[in-house]
């Protein structure tokens, strides 16, 4: 379904790749990770091109929320538990980094783009945010506790970041794009070394960059054990009272909301790809029971990719493949995660140090609770008598019957009623 963002811009349009070409810098997936890094590439002179299997934009990052602060739920307590102080320190300032890049970016552009406070709130469970605010106060991060957020509902309280910031995301990338060297309609069918064959013929690069959403090449890297996928919905509704600022529940299954011109964007309802979820069920009961006067403009969903550990995967693809990058698992902060990316991965084709990349890297341990949830789904989705199984690694696919789809519970393939591939990493269609 089109997202309000989709329905108020026009995007460049490319040309489909045809050829035996040679470049420095292949960028796979023309989504918001992959378009900020042939971005900086371009302005650093780099020889590259990127390639888009359908049209750009078409993804995640046209059905995000769009709101950039460097405040990614409660995060920062349980990277500092996992990782000691010094990391959440570090994730701070990169996304620091990030929301200042972007800031520099829009300020050239007319993208709608305005400072506004962020703030995370539970409705139980105080504790937590009591702990998470320690953290932040040890990292000398500038969060406040807030005993009362303005929300029309109870709560156990919040920590806000003030000064953080929203945007349109498609008029950012609009205005970015336009000179980027960019294929659109160009599938890649398989990388062997530094070669990818692609829908339109070979292309041979130094280094290649896997910027798809879901990393697509199953050999290294094993993602399909790092990611999971989750969905989440989206309401734009009109004459509901307005908020001051941005806010999300730092629960798991909670509510976001942000405004955009005289709309509220009401996001919720979510639930790993494959499961059942409330989806725009209960958002539409919760805009009935707070916003009653509101009317529904826009509704759509998005598909996050989820690392083990919260933070993304930015760096070789694997260990043994040091000229294949990646960049995936924003754990649903895709616009300082994607900017991050696209940071770091800039830095590392030209080999510039980076004192951020070693934390991102995608070979860290994997070792977490999450590793043992997407190693049980997976089993259990293997062995699950069905007819109807998924391309990429067999598991068997659930019916989504919010949005009409094919969905997979392993690593989040989604397909259409008439078969077709809707989400990667499935790579091409079931029967109808
Ligand atoms: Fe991997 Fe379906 S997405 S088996």
């Amino acid at each position: 379904m089109e997202s309000i963002w989709q329905a108020g811009v026009t995007l460049p349009t490319f040309p489909s790749y045809k050829g035996d070409e040679r470049c420095e810098v292949l960028i796979v997936g023309g989504g918001i990770a992959g378009l900020l890094t042939a971005y900086f590439l371009h302005r650093r002179g780099v020889r590259y091109m990127l390639i888009e299997k359908d049209r750009i934009c078409g993804g995640t990052t046209g059905h995000t929320t769009a709101k950039i602060t460097v405040q990614h739920g409660l995060c920062y307590d349980a990277l500092r538990e996992r990782y000691g102080t010094e990391t959440a320190r570090v994730y701070l300032h990169a996304n620091g980094a990030a929301f200042r890049r972007f800031a520099e970016l829009c300020e050239g552009i007319d993208c709608d783009y305005e400072i506004a406070d962020h703030t995370v709130y539970l409705t139980e469970d105080r504790r937590q945010l009591e702990r998470e605010m320690r953290t932040l106060e040890r990292i000398d991060a500038t969060a406040e506790f807030c005993e009362r957020p303005a929300l029309p509902f109870p709560t156990a309280g919040g920590i806000r970041f003030a000064g953080q910031a929203q945007f349109h995301p498609l008029k950012f990338l609009s205005a970015l794009v336009g000179e980027l060297n960019i294929f659109e309609r160009t599938q890649l069918l398989a990388v062997k070394g530094n070669r990818a064959l692609t829908s339109g013929g070979l292309i041979t690069a130094k280094r290649i960059v896997i910027a798809t959403h879901f990393p697509l090449l199953n050999r290294h890297g094993a993602y399909f054990l790092k990611l999971y996928q989750h969905r989440s919905y989206v309401l734009a509704l009109q004459n509901a009272a307005r908020l001051d600022g941005m806010y999300v529940d730092g629960s798991a299954h909670g509510l976001s909301f942000r405004n955009y011109g005289d709309m509220l964007l009401l996001g919720g309802g979510g639930h790993r790809t494959g499961k059942q979820g409330g989806n725009w069920r209960e958002l539409r009961d919760f805009a009935a029971a707070h916003y009653p006067n509101a009317t529904e403009r826009y509704a759509w969903a998005a598909q996050d990719c989820m690392s083990l550990d919260g933070m993304p995967y930015i760096g070789a693809y694997s260990r043994h493949t040091p000229e294949l990058l990646v960049a995936s698992g924003f754990h649903k902060w895709g616009m300082t995660g994607s900017m991050l990316a696209a940071m770091l991965l800039a830095d590392a084709v030209i080999e510039k140090r980076n004192e951020y990349a070693p934390f991102f890297t995608p070979s860290r341990s994997i070792f977490t609770k999450q590793l043992a949830a997407n190693a049980w789904e997976s089993t259990r989705n293997l062995l699950s008598l069905s007819t109807r199984r998924c391309p990429h690694m067999g598991c068997a696919l659930k019916w989504n019957a919010a949005e009409h789809s094919w969905d997979c519970p392993c690593h989040g393939s989604r397909f259409g009623e008439d078969g077709h591939v809707i989400e990667n990493p499935a790579n091409r269609d079931i029967e109808p």
